[in-house]
């Protein structure tokens, strides 16, 4: 692949079809919708009226998928959870989450939901790769996309639990993360600026106090079963509390431009850990 000057390619602008914010769906309210119902909500601070004032100004993209079977995916996945759990006597990290050792998403780096096979993973795959290549080219403006490895995990919560505050990533590696949300009844994720250190329950005080859910210092997204989601890797962000019996699934992911990243691939295979899986391109 011929690659684009570094400016070009990760000058992050501001395209033009994103400089007048308008409502879409009700779930979908505060982003510009760009192409093909992806929703791009700009996150970007205020002009800083002093040289040290903080900038950021970064882009989650939301798109609902009503093709996905998500009463069958959510089975499948229910399914698959004792198997995941099973794996033992490698080291298992949470990320930061609060899911616990005992989680799936702690063995996130032994299975790959993207390796499943089931009809509706397929279809969400093809979402996913359609997705980025949507959040790419709009938000770069550029018709030249990375191809793409991809690690996928699923998050299943119980009653009373609730995704701590973390991110996936701020190393010169970084780059996108997602999740698409399976089954969640009245649960927000809620996107933070990478300066925002409040604790996380004043945060979810001013969240259900109504700080207006887009507002460039956080974003408060309903969890819409359905619903994709891209980010970038360095964005913090957390869930509300899952409040009922039935379990809260979504399935999380993280994309690797793996022909940027030299050190981690030999001739386009990832250099694994011991029991790590392998990643798809998508
Ligand atoms: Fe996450």
């Amino acid at each position: 692949m011929t690659k684009s000057p570094l400016q070009k390619r990760y000058g992050i602008r501001t395209p033009q079809s994103l400089k007048s914010p308008t409502s879409t769906t009700q779930e979908q309210s505060y982003g510009v919708k760009v192409e093909n119902d992806v929703v791009v909500i700009p996150f970007q601070s205020k002009q800083g009226q002093t040289a040290f004032a903080p900038q950021w100004n970064y882009f989650i993209a939301e798109l609902m998928m009503p093709d996905i079977d998500i009463n069958s995916l959510k089975d499948f996945l229910l399914s698959k959870e004792d198997e995941v759990k099973s794996i033992k006597g490698l080291p298992v990290n949470d990320c930061g989450t609060g899911l616990g050792d005992d989680s799936t998403t702690a063995r996130f780096l032994y299975y790959n939901v993207f390796d499943w096979d089931h009809p509706e993973i397929d279809k969400l795959k093809t979402g996913v790769k359609e997705f980025h290549r949507m959040y790419y080219t709009n938000i770069l403006s550029t018709d030249s996309v990375p191809t793409i490895r991809a690690r996928c995990w699923m998050n299943i919560m119980r009653k009373g639990d609730r995704v701590t505050k973390h991110l996936h990533g701020y190393e010169e590696s970084a780059y996108l993360s997602g999740h698409f949300t399976v089954a969640s009844n009245n649960t927000k994720t809620i996107y933070l600026n990478p300066y925002e250190h409040a604790t996380e329950r004043e945060i979810l005080l001013r969240v259900s106090n109504g700080e207006p859910p887009s507002n460039g210092n956080l974003y408060g997204a309903e969890n819409v079963p359905g619903k994709l989601t891209i980010f970038p890797n360095y964005v913090p962000h957390m869930t509300t509390e899952h409040e009922f019996d039935e379990p809260r699934i979504t399935l999380a992911f993280e994309l690797t431009p793996f022909e940027d990243l030299a050190g981690r691939y030999k001739d386009g295979k990832s250099i694994k850990m011991e029991g790590e899986t392998d990643l798809p391109v998508l």
